[in-house]
């Protein structure tokens, strides 16, 4: 019987360390985790497929208004505003922007394309009064203010918006530079304004004049400062009824 006992007891610790042994080997074998760690480019395979997923609605988007420039000339006024003369800014998300400016980033969130701020060399004051002594001696002087900006590629483009305030019921003078500077010969010019009750008074045919062989459009927005803020449905339905960007 004590023999019996010690077989059966010989098996049993037999089994257990063949089962230890199995164990260990399993223990040995963790590469598994590894190997599911070397699965983990998985992830970022994944997020790779996102970024060119990112990359190809840009892309998208480029080609889109690929040929689209919107050009604007903007004086956001930061100072206090002349609450009788109206505001001459927009502040969106704590950042302050010109009328036209916003009106240039409304646009460009329908059609796409590059944006372009005309800059001059010489600042323009932000503060109310000043701007309007400072523009009217320009207009007096006919004066060709120097632009500190440069359009790149400009064979890219074939539409161009063109977006500036009503100063002095005229173009702004940095306007004439930029229009005399380039030529737009075969190209369409869509104009846009942001003004304080004049419209584009004669800046449209002047446009004309300026660019002889391009095309004008000439029914352009025209906002009032006052409604800028709320242009937006306004530029989407106008967006909707330009024949050049169809
Ligand atoms: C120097 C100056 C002259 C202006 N002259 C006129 C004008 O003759 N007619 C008009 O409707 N608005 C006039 N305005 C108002 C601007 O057209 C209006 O505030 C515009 O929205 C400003 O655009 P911005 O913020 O993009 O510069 C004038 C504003 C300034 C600063």
């Amino acid at each position: 019987m004590k023999k019996i006992a010690a077989i059966i007891l010989s098996a049993i610790i037999i089994l257990s360390l063949a089962a230890c042994s199995s164990d260990g080997q399993q223990g040995e074998s963790s590469p598994a985790p590894s190997s599911s760690s070397s699965q983990t480019p998985s992830p970022s395979a994944s997020s790779n497929t996102n970024e060119s997923t990112v990359g190809e609605t840009f892309q998208e988007e480029e080609t889109d208004g690929g040929n689209i420039l919107i050009a604007y000339f903007s004086v956001p006024e930061t100072d206090g505003v002349d609450t009788v003369a109206g505001a001459s800014r927009v502040v969106v998300d704590g950042e302050v922007l010109g009328n036209n400016q916003y009106l240039a980033y409304l646009i460009q969130q329908e059609v796409g394309g590059d944006l372009f701020r005309i800059e001059t060399v010489q600042e323009y004051p932000g503060s109310h009064d000043t701007l309007l002594d400072f523009a009217y001696d320009e207009k007096a002087e006919n004066a060709r203010p120097e632009l500190a900006t440069q359009i790149q590629n400009l064979d890219n483009y074939n539409v161009i918006f063109l977006g500036f305030p009503n100063w002095n019921s005229d173009l702004p003078m940095p306007l004439y530079t930029f229009l005399e500077e380039y030529d737009f010969s075969g190209k369409t010019i869509v104009p846009f304004t942001a003004h304080g009750g004049s419209g584009f008074s004669r800046t449209i045919q002047t446009i004309e004049e300026l660019q002889p062989n391009a095309t004008v459009v000439e029914d352009g927005l025209s906002i009032s400062r006052n409604s800028v803020a709320d242009a937006q449905s306004d530029v989407t339905s106008w967006i909707s009824e330009l024949d050049v960007i169809q």
